[in-house]
């Protein structure tokens, strides 16, 4: 039997409790692919997950953290299609891409860009699947409307930022941090607004940004306060995404609002999704988000790059709360 190294949460807990071990290698059967992972990304789930509180899908070791990578076709079972060894690609998967193989089906793969080194390659899903679902497919952003993203400097927020940007329409942003703000715009945001308890100023900013319009959409990656601020700036028939709760998990509805505005507020996961599901939102990526890649429209955006073995060193940079886009595992 071989073996492969991989993350290893021991207990759960903080940092300290991350190994790396050496496992049992994963082997294909079907339609699965063997990668060679050359780069994986962190994500607050990996972080909950190692505390204990969000574990993995079916069918995933809780152990083994890690749900987007990048790397090459090493194996391919007898039923792909898609694929053949060497071909470089990325995509997400329910767990266990902190590793130097990771086993997933053959239609959860794109192929990576030739101008993508691996460490750019692995930052990528999470955060544009993310955000290309939500702001394309869900929210039905369309040019010249107007999105406020919250926690702007996230790895999800800097990728909404450059897909709405690719839309032709209008990014705004919040973040806690003046700099993320100062720094979101290289990658195209508008303008933005520091934002901590009190949200007073951001339906008056919201109001100056729109000429007093409203934002079309909000994607809301922090929850809690955040989203009762929201519902208050929203333009008639605005569209609401809940995707993140690092601020807090109950939001305070209005009818005068959601009602008088006839408001559509709709949250979503990605991890928990069917297979048949995972392999639609992959496929609208690989058609819609990964030539915007090739063509040097959009960009990478990593705030900083480990090995492997500083896997708990990772950890606390995402953990700190200063990151601006992605934290990558070099594997
Ligand atoms: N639903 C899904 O399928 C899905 C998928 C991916 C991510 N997510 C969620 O989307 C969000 C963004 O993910 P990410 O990986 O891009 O995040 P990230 O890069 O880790 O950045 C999160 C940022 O949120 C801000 N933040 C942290 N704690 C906060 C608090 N208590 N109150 C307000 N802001 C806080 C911090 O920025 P500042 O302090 O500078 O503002 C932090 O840098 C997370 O909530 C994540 O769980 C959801």
């Amino acid at each position: 039997m071989s073996t492969m190294k991989a993350v290893w949460i021991s207990k759960f807990g903080g940092p300290e409790v991350l190994e790396i071990r050496e496992v049992v290698k994963p082997e294909v059967a079907g339609a699965q692919v063997l990668v060679r992972v050359r780069a994986s990304a962190l994500n607050r789930a990996d972080l909950l997950q190692r505390a204990g509180k969000y574990p993995p899908p079916f069918g995933y070791r809780q152990e083994i953290p890690g749900m987007e990578f990048a790397g090459e076709v090493a194996e391919v079972g007898p039923g792909v299609q898609m694929w053949k060894p060497g071909h470089r690609v990325f995509g997400l998967t329910g767990g266990e891409a902190q590793a130097e193989y990771v086993v997933t089906h053959e239609r959860l793969l794109a192929e990576v860009p030739g101008n993508l080194d691996w460490a750019e390659a692995a930052s990528i899903p999470e955060a544009f699947i993310t955000a290309h679902d939500g702001l394309w497919t869900q929210a039905q952003l369309r040019p010249a409307e107007t999105v406020l993203i919250h926690s702007v400097g996230s790895g999800v927020g800097l990728a909404a930022v450059q897909l709405v940007r690719a839309m032709r329409a209008v990014p705004y942003g919040t973040s806690r941090t003046a700099d993320k703000i100062t720094q979101s715009k290289q990658y195209g945001l508008e303008e933005g607004l520091v934002v901590r308890e009190n949200f007073d100023d951001l339906v008056t900013e919201a109001n100056k940004w729109t000429a007093g319009k409203g934002i079309n959409v909000v994607l809301d990656l922090a929850g809690g306060p955040y989203v009762r601020a929201s519902q208050k700036l929203m333009a008639l028939k605005g569209r609401m995404l809940l995707v993140g709760t690092v601020a807090g998990g109950s939001y305070e509805l209005d009818s005068r609002f959601v009602m008088g505005k006839r408001l559509q507020i709709r949250g979503t996961v990605l991890r928990a999704r069917s297979l048949e599901e995972k392999i639609e939102v992959t496929q609208s990526f690989a058609a819609e988000v990964v030539p915007l890649f090739a063509q040097g429209v959009l960009r990478a955006t990593i705030d900083s790059k480990f090995k492997l073995a500083d896997i708990a060193k990772a950890h606390e940079r995402l953990e700190s709360n200063q990151t601006l886009g992605k934290v990558v595992i070099e594997i």
